[in-house]
């Protein structure tokens, strides 16, 4: 069954030979796209949709979320409004929840949020483990995480679990939890920050899971500067994420290298942080990806619109770098951005995920901050 979607007034493609398109169309054919260019060229398809010269972007790209949780965290949240720092220990109290809830509890939990983000135009969404902290609920999370989202990561080395000795928990992760993990998961990450996980336990995490076969992520310089960035360099991490607190040697070694760094605005003003130095990355030619962080602590959203019209706003990333940063950079985060099936992306053989706004060009997105703009979504060719 395919569909020809016409009407167009800006078309973002993200492809290099395709570039940006006015008065364009594109034919969906099934589960990818079969066809992209001028409305007067389009070829007939089974049906036809016209959109009236709104904007078409590729979806949406989440790379970086925490949605296997349960329970709530309004109360830490108004304490950091009037003054109390975000510390990494706030995890504890959603471990706590999350052990305590059903796996229909989780699951209902994780399909509301992901729905939630699909009505606001994300079609590709990444979540991690790391509410769990045991054997048997880290490997609960990832079955669950796994039935429903593109990619789960696992994220063990969240925060050392109360009662627990750091040494002998690294050894439970690297070891009983991976191995038990591992089948449900495609990346492993590490929180490398002060009061979670120092360089050399994340160095032996992050090892650990490369020998398995997993590809890696990071929490790096989240909270202030730190070793998470040379390290996900050094290891060849596909991200680093947060990247709030760089020095100008992390600056360089990322643009010198295949590590993506992912910026999660909408995590650093909920936390009272200074946004990240995405000028001096782009500048310097590092890949910059945004994304929502969205967890029940430190960034309690789910809307990437929100993440482009920050960082346009604020940030000094133009509304094409944003833009990109939200789909093709969170695309490349996860290794997607190429071949059959690529997302991120408009081209022929990329998933058919589409994200229709209410509006005639992406610029709206920063001229009209807070307004929802998503007019319709396709994921997989079909409207959602
Ligand atoms: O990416 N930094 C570590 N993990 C999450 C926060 C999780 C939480 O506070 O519950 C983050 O911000």
């Amino acid at each position: 069954m395919s569909i020809l979607i016409t009407g167009i007034g800006e078309l973002t493609t993200n492809d290099d030979e395709l570039g940006s398109l006015a008065d364009a169309a594109v034919v969906l054919d099934g589960e990818r796209v079969a066809w992209v260019g001028p409305a007067a060229a389009a070829p007939d398809a089974d049906s036809r949709v016209d959109v009236g010269g709104r904007a078409v972007l590729p979806g949406w790209v989440d790379s970086h979320t925490h949605l296997l949780f349960a329970g709530d965290r309004t109360a830490e949240f108004s304490a950091r409004m009037a003054g109390k720092p975000y510390q990494a220990g706030g995890i504890a109290v959603t471990v706590e929840a999350t052990r305590a809830a059903s796996d229909a509890e989780l699951l209902k939990n994780l399909l509301l949020h992901v729905g939630e983000a699909n009505r606001q135009g994300t079609t590709t969404i990444e979540t991690k483990t790391g509410y769990g902290l045991t054997v048997a609920d880290e490997v609960r999370a990832a079955r669950i995480a796994a039935s429903v989202v593109d990619d789960v990561t696992f994220l063990g080395a969240h925060l050392v679990p109360p009662g627990s000795d750091a040494e002998s928990y690294v050894d439970l992760v690297r070891g009983d939890m991976l191995s038990a993990v591992a089948p449900f998961v495609r990346w492993a990450d590490v929180f490398c920050e002060t009061g979670a996980f120092d360089e050399t336990q994340s160095r032996a995490v992050l090892k650990s899971a490369q020998e398995a076969g997993l590809g890696l992520r990071v929490h790096g310089n989240q909270l202030g500067p730190g070793p998470g960035v040379r390290l996900a360099v050094e290891l060849g991490a596909a991200s680093v994420d947060h990247c709030t607190h760089l020095t100008p040697s992390d600056v360089d070694s990322l643009a010198n290298s295949a590590t993506v760094a992912t910026l999660l605005p909408a995590c650093d003003l909920s936390t009272r942080q200074p946004l990240p130095d995405a000028r001096a990355l782009l500048d310097a030619g590092a890949t910059v990806a945004l994304a929502s962080n969205c967890n029940p602590g430190s960034s309690y959203t789910s809307s990437m619109a929100f993440c482009v019209a920050t960082a346009v706003l604020q940030m000094r990333m133009s509304v094409d770098e944003a833009v990109r940063a939200a789909t093709w950079g969170g695309a490349r985060a996860l290794r997607r951005e190429t071949g059959d099936g690529a997302v991120g992306v408009i081209r022929v053989g990329a998933r058919a995920d589409l994200h229709v706004l209410d509006a005639p060009s992406t610029t709206h997105l920063a001229y009209r901050p807070g307004v929802p703009l998503t007019h319709s979504v396709y994921r997989r060719g079909a409207r959602l």
